[in-house]
């Protein structure tokens, strides 16, 4: 670095002398758009919660850890082919045009590579050899690797019988990939062995992906609720650059493309000047626009979604009440977002009974803020920790505690272990997952077992990309 920035500075200073007093190497100013992070819809950096009541994720001192699970989203990444695609579209228009670009729009005609240069990378992480810039801070290897190190910084002592184990991930690969770095992270010291579970529906209830699994999932059933959202925001994005750029015919359906170029952009690059094209209205527009979407089809709006959500939050439940015969303590598992916002939704934190509204952005009554809980990267932590004789259990999101608002009297407002059982259970009456999914017309797996039988089942499924 030093030696690079040696180099650079006199051509710099000669091409541009103004701009290189304030900035001499060139480099974009990354963090200038994190403030934008929580409004990506979930496609950009990830970030912390953004909303906490100051309660330490440490657990009070007077109590000891007894057991530790996560639930793992992989990191920051391309957009998938479809959405690439779409993109890529949107690009190739602009670039068509065949005026030069004005307004907020020039960024294109200056110097500027588009982050897609190759459509192979659609789907996968960003690492430092497909990243567009050697030291984008955000890429998803990276958020892995210092998750890891965050990891054994809080919760290190609990593996200290048990350096060998195993980290449960789906077959995706940029999950697999996610799992990978984290485990590798984590240093010589441990031997971890990956359990890559199947995201194929014949893994029935035994998955990490039990969305896919569901045969009557039907992510479009409140299709009805959600097209009532207006999109008036996006039409006004299109109407604004088609009238700084006569004859651009930008479509709304392009506009909101504009915002994962944004997103993706800067996983891959660090930056993006996309970003800049939007105001903070239409930014807060976007993310709701994103909640309601996910709220009826993955989160708790969509009946289904409690009940595939169900399998993980029993699983969890379990590995809990097991955790005095349970020789291992940590319990750590990746995949996708829908299905950590479904098992949230079981586990009902963030569901506060009021269907989200589609006629306004409820901006002060919101408590579903979907990349809030699942930004790329998202961790999902749950503590059973003793004090003094009595257990208790809590959630910590995204490095901020979000107690069981029901439950949540006990030391560092968490919920007092045969408490939290009563709440489980009454969240879990009624869930029947193989039946509402038909999961034996596609597989024989009714219930999760992998983290009981990993040690004989080895699991080791095939890489996808999805
Ligand atoms: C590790 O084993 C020792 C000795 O049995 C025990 O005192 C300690 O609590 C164990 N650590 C954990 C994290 O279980
Ligand atoms: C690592 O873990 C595997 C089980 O996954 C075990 O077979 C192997 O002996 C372990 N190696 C070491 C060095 O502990
Ligand atoms: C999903 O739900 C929508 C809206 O109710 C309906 O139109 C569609 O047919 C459903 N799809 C399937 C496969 O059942
Ligand atoms: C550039 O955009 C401005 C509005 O920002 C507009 O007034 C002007 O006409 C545009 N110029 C061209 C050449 O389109
Ligand atoms: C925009 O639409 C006009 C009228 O339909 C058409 O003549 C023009 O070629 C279009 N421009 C682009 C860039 O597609
Ligand atoms: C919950 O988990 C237990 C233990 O794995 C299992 O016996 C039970 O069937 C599960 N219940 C549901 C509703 O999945
Ligand atoms: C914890 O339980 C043990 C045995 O039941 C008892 O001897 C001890 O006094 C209890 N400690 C506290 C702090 O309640
Ligand atoms: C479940 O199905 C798989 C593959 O079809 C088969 O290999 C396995 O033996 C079956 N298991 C049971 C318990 O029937
Ligand atoms: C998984 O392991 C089994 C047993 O070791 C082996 O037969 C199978 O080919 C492996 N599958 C993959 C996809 O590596």
């Amino acid at each position: 670095m030093l030696l690079a920035s040696l180099l650079l500075v006199p051509f710099l200073a000669e091409a541009a002398p103004i701009s290189s007093i304030a900035d001499p190497i060139g480099f974009p100013d990354y963090a200038s758009h994190e403030h934008l992070f929580p409004y990506m819809g979930g496609s950009g950096p990830h970030f912390s919660y953004p909303l906490s009541y100051g309660i330490p994720k440490e657990v009070p001192e007077q109590c000891t850890m007894k057991q530790i699970q996560l639930m793992a989203r992989h990191g920051e990444r391309y957009p998938t082919l479809k959405t690439g695609t779409k993109i890529m579209d949107v690009y190739k228009k602009i670039s068509k045009f065949s005026s030069k670009l004005n307004g907020s729009l020039s960024f294109i005609d200056e110097d500027y590579e588009f982050f897609i240069q190759d459509t192979n990378n659609y789907e996968e992480l960003t690492t430092f050899e497909n990243s567009l810039d050697p030291i984008n801070p955000y890429t998803g290897m990276q958020d892995a690797q210092t998750h890891a190190k965050e990891f054994l910084y809080q919760y290190g002592d609990m593996l200290e019988n048990s350096t060998s184990f195993p980290i449960f991930t789906s077959n995706s690969k940029r999950v697999h990939d996610t799992a990978n770095y984290f485990a590798k992270s984590l240093g010589d010291k441990y031997n971890v062995s990956l359990q890559i579970i199947d995201e194929d529906e014949s893994s029935g209830a035994n998955t990490l992906t039990t969305a896919e699994s569901c045969s009557t999932y039907n992510k479009t059933a409140n299709a009805g609720i959600t097209g009532q959202y207006s999109e008036d925001y996006l039409k006004t994005i299109a109407k604004r650059l088609n009238a700084e750029n006569k004859g651009l015919n930008l479509t709304s359906s392009d506009a909101t493309y504009l915002f994962g170029w944004c997103a993706f952009e800067t996983n891959v690059k660090g930056y993006s000047d996309m970003c800049d094209v939007f105001t903070p209205e239409e930014f807060a527009y976007y993310a709701y626009e994103d909640d309601l979407t996910n709220y009826y089809a993955y989160g708790p709006g969509y009946d289904l979604a409690k009940v595939v959500g169900s399998v993980n939050f029993n699983a969890s439940v379990e590995l809990l009440k097991q955790s005095e015969d349970l020789d291992l303590k940590v319990w750590l598992s990746f995949t996708h977002d829908n299905n950590i916002v479904a098992y949230l939704a079981s586990v009902g934190l963030f569901d506060d009974n009021q269907p989200l509204p589609v006629d306004h952005v409820p901006i002060r009554n919101h408590i579903y803020h979907k990349s809030w809980m699942v930004p790329q990267g998202a961790r999902v932590y749950t503590q059973l920790y003793e004090c003094s004789n009595s257990t208790y259990v809590r959630y910590v999101v995204n490095d901020v505690v979000i107690p069981i608002e029901k439950c949540s009297d006990g030391p560092g407002m968490s919920c007092e272990f045969s408490k939290f059982l009563e709440y489980a259970e009454d969240r879990l009456d009624g869930m029947n997952y193989v039946d509402s999914c038909d999961i034996t017309s596609t597989s024989n797996q009714t219930s999760l077992t992998f983290y009981w039988d990993y040690e004989s089942k080895n699991y080791n499924a095939s890489l996808i990309q999805s």
